[in-house]
């Protein structure tokens, strides 16, 4: 029996289709859950953007998108023609009504039950206000689930436009019908922080202020902003990856046990979490919020060009490549425990990981050992470019006496399932054919994280930072990054995934 007959006959409209985020997720991501059986039996894409394309020329064009990008590589070509079959292109400017009344309009009699429509917005953010008005204008798809709408980030620049955003949204469609997308979530490494957290009853009694002395949350990439300069200059590190990812990150490591794993219960103990972030006033900001923008030099034996350099980009730039912050979480369970959050380009590693540094233990027995051996315990949850979870623990050394030294007990994904893990687009595209919205964000979670970060913003816009470029490719941020954690007397942890492994 086929998987797919748990999801219904399904049309899926996608805007801006001749972009890069078609080419390179959406549609391998769709290729994919088409060979592992979990797109309905019948299905149609329709894609939609201003470029010429024929059906012939779009289905090419994705044909080798789904070559270079897709966890599968190469597709079979018998394969891909069945799935291909199902794939037509429309040419339009989003402006035109007509467009919209060939969207509505588009199941007929050639399908055996209604489908459901999922219009997924993959264009530039400023045009998301045009198509969903005009989406709008159609008053039957408000409250009727079997039309949903995807919304990819960024969701607005700032609390203001974020309502207003969702504004637009919810008058057009009722939140269940929305489906704001963060690939993060779909991540599996990222949902295993709820089965590790709350399959298991070990951690619950000691993941709390009195056993855990902070966290870090350190996302990382290597690369610059290659040919998205245009859009980063609107964005910057604290919007592009901070607002949704690394918000999203901490939701999952500070959140109240959930009573199920119905989407409303997993995001309103999120959405607690959010609400009981201390705010950071605008005179504060300089002490809990730090930021960086990279220079020239050279990574990994190649010499790159400094952010200012890159194409797109304002040869005196204000913006961003690097932000971390310090957080604080107003609750019974994280009263005084520090959330350090780091991002940004141009670092030494891509890495993605999370770490629990644990308290020191109360009393040293060992009197007779140098107590700068002691390692308090560290829990590390990997989610780039492994996937794993590591228990940094004390042992004795093996021999006469008594030696402590530090070992891992580890995990990863891949050697304990054998398995590659989906990509988290097929994961969110399942939920969304499923109408399972967990793993997205609601209106109040976009909100509440803009809450949070908008002071940060406006006192970056209203100051020029002086010393940008301020970080060197392949440092960890500049030199601020590191008093922003050494005036707590603690330091940034290195990633584990950069140290030789442990026994
Ligand atoms: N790319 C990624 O990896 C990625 C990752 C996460 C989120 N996102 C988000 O996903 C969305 C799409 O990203 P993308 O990288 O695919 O964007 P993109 O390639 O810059 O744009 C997508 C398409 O939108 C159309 N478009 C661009 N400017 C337009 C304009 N002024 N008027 C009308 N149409 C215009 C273009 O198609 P036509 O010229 O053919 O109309 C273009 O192919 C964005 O909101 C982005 O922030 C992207």
């Amino acid at each position: 029996m086929g998987r797919e007959r748990n999801v219904d006959p399904v049309i899926i409209v996608i805007f801006g289709a001749s972009g890069d985020l078609t080419a390179r997720k959406v549609l391998p991501a769709l290729y994919n859950l088409f060979l592992d059986d979990f797109l309905p039996s019948q299905y149609a894409i329709l894609g939609v953007s201003r470029t010429g394309f024929s059906d012939e020329a779009f289905r090419d064009h994705l044909r080798s998108g789904v070559e270079k990008y897709s966890r599968r590589g190469m597709p079979n070509d018998e394969q891909w023609n069945e799935f291909a079959g199902n794939i037509r292109y429309m040419q339009a400017e989003y402006d035109d009504p007509a467009l919209y009344h060939k969207l509505i309009g588009l199941p007929d009699e050639t399908w055996s039950t209604p489908p459901n429509i999922i219009f997924y917005l993959a264009t530039p953010p400023n045009l998301f206000p045009l198509i969903i008005n005009q989406l709008g204008q159609f008053s039957n798809l408000r409250g009727d689930v079997r039309y949903r709408i995807v919304i990819e980030k960024p969701f607005g620049r700032d609390l203001l436009s974020a309502r207003k955003l969702n504004n637009q949204l919810t008058q057009a469609f009722e939140e269940r019908q929305i489906y704001r997308i963060d690939h993060y979530l779909g991540k599996e490494t990222v949902q295993n922080i709820l089965a590790f957290r709350f399959g298991n009853a070990v951690w619950e009694p000691i993941w709390n202020r009195n056993f855990i002395d902070h966290i870090q949350i350190t996302v990382a990439e290597q690369i610059g902003i290659g040919r998205r300069g245009g859009y980063y200059e609107t964005a910057g590190a604290l919007r592009d990856m901070m607002q949704n990812h690394l918000m999203q990150l901490l939701c999952f490591m500070a959140m109240e046990p959930p009573t199920s794993f119905h989407a409303d219960e997993i995001r309103n103990k999120k959405v607690d979490v959010m609400h009981a972030i201390r705010l950071i006033s605008q005179e504060e900001v300089p002490r809990y919020a730090v930021r960086g923008q990279y220079g020239e030099g050279v990574l990994d034996g190649k010499r790159v060009p400094s952010y200012r350099m890159e194409v797109g980009v304002r040869a005196a730039s204000n913006t961003e490549t690097f932000a971390a912050l310090k957080l604080f979480i107003d609750n019974w369970r994280w009263q005084g425990v520090p959330f350090y959050l780091r991002t940004g380009k141009r670092m030494p590693a891509r890495v993605s990981e999370i770490s629990l540094q644990f308290r020191p233990v109360p009393h040293h027995p060992f009197s007779h050992l140098n107590t700068q051996l002691f390692q308090p315990n560290r829990l590390v949850i990997q989610i780039e470019p492994n996937e794993g979870i590591v228990l940094r623990t004390q042992a004795k050394e093996p021999g006469l006496g008594m030696k402590l030294k530090q070992v891992d007990m580890h995990y990863s994904y891949r050697e304990v399932f054998h398995t590659e893990s989906p990509d988290a687009y097929e994961t969110l595209l399942v939920d969304i054919m499923r109408n399972d919205p967990a793993l997205f964000m609601r209106a109040d979670q976009v909100e509440a994280a803009w809450a949070v970060l908008t002071p940060i913003l406006e006192v970056w816009q209203n100051n020029q930072e002086l010393n940008f470029p301020n970080y060197q490719p392949g440092q960890w941020g500049p030199p601020e990054a590191e008093h922003l954690i050494a005036q707590d007397r603690r330091t940034w942890l290195s990633p584990v995934c950069l140290e030789p492994k442990r026994g």
